[in-house]
């Protein structure tokens, strides 16, 4: 049986049908002090629950917890956990004395109401360590290449960490050539991107279609310098792809407004540009 967070329902319809579990009815209400409370609504004890909900935000950190809390209650056997997105995954060590392994802390906490994990495309691989129960990274490249339609892209990572995804993207599309950049942050939404490599011969970038591939757009400033720069450089069209469009704030009309011209999602976040969904990938790994 699948049962959906309140964030992330297209994507648990479409695991249901790819995978020919039910999808069971789930409501989420609000208690007047502003606390959550989920109900999942079951006819007889599923044997094995799937929870399916992204962690974008604190709240659903919660609902993961309670929905998990809830098939156990309801007698589920086996619960294995998908979380689509995986938030606070960024947050991979303690970067400044004083602070948490936020990354640990939460995956400690999911691992308590669950027999398994998957996770697709975390932002560092090894965060499947901090879980106390099996964890599976979920790869998500090929499901993104299926969004492309460029015959013969520059595929660009905007900065080292995107380099395999992107890589991984440009194979799966079976066309084009890729290339990363580096990247500095001096804030959350201070970056500067550098073409760090020639941009000339196989790569060239004048007058040919650009791709940029990240797991992750949050403030959007990471893919507008990167899109800028290419831009700059004469690249006839930018193609924004990604596997989480958190697209935080004013992140898609920051991207529009820096000439890209388009964006492509996945469905581990539900946005407009979710056009992608990453239920066969899921659905392979369970
Ligand atoms: C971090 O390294 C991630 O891979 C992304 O590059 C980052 O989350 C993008 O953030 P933003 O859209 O705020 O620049």
């Amino acid at each position: 049986m699948i049962v959906s967070g309140s964030r992330t329902q297209s994507l648990a319809a479409a695991l249901a049908a790819e995978t020919d579990h039910e999808l069971a009815g789930v409501s989420f209400d609000r208690f007047p002090d502003g606390e959550g409370i989920v109900r999942v609504q079951t006819d007889s004890a599923p044997e094995h629950a799937i929870v399916v909900a992204s962690t974008v935000s604190d709240r659903a950190h919660v609902e993961v917890l309670q929905l998990q809390d809830a098939v156990r209650e309801d007698g589920a056997d086996r619960v294995t956990t998908v979380l689509p997105y995986m938030g606070y995954a960024r947050q991979d060590d303690a970067f400044e004395p004083g602070q948490p392994v936020s990354a640990r802390a939460v995956a400690r906490a999911i691992s308590t109401g669950t027999d398994r994990v998957l996770t697709v495309e975390p932002h560092e691989q090894s965060v499947c360590e901090q879980f106390t129960v099996p964890a599976t990274p979920v790869d998500a490249a090929g499901r993104l290449a299926t969004g492309l339609s460029a015959t013969d892209p520059l595929v660009v990572a905007p900065d080292a960490g995107a380099a395999d995804l992107a890589q991984a993207v440009c194979k799966a599309h079976g066309a084009g050539e890729c290339v990363s950049f580096e990247k500095r942050r001096y804030s959350g939404a201070d970056v500067e991107v550098e073409a760090t490599v020639g941009l000339e011969g196989e790569t060239a970038v004048s007058g040919r279609p650009v791709v940029l591939v990240d797991d992750i757009v949050a403030t959007g400033s990471t893919m507008r310098e990167a899109a800028t720069l290419l831009l700059d450089r004469g690249a006839a069209s930018v193609t924004v792809a990604c596997v989480h469009p958190l697209l935080a704030q004013n992140a898609y009309l920051k991207l529009r407004r820096a000439g890209v011209d388009r964006v492509l999602g996945t469905d581990t976040i539900e946005r407009p540009v979710s056009t992608v969904s990453v239920a066969p990938a899921v659905a392979a790994a369970l």
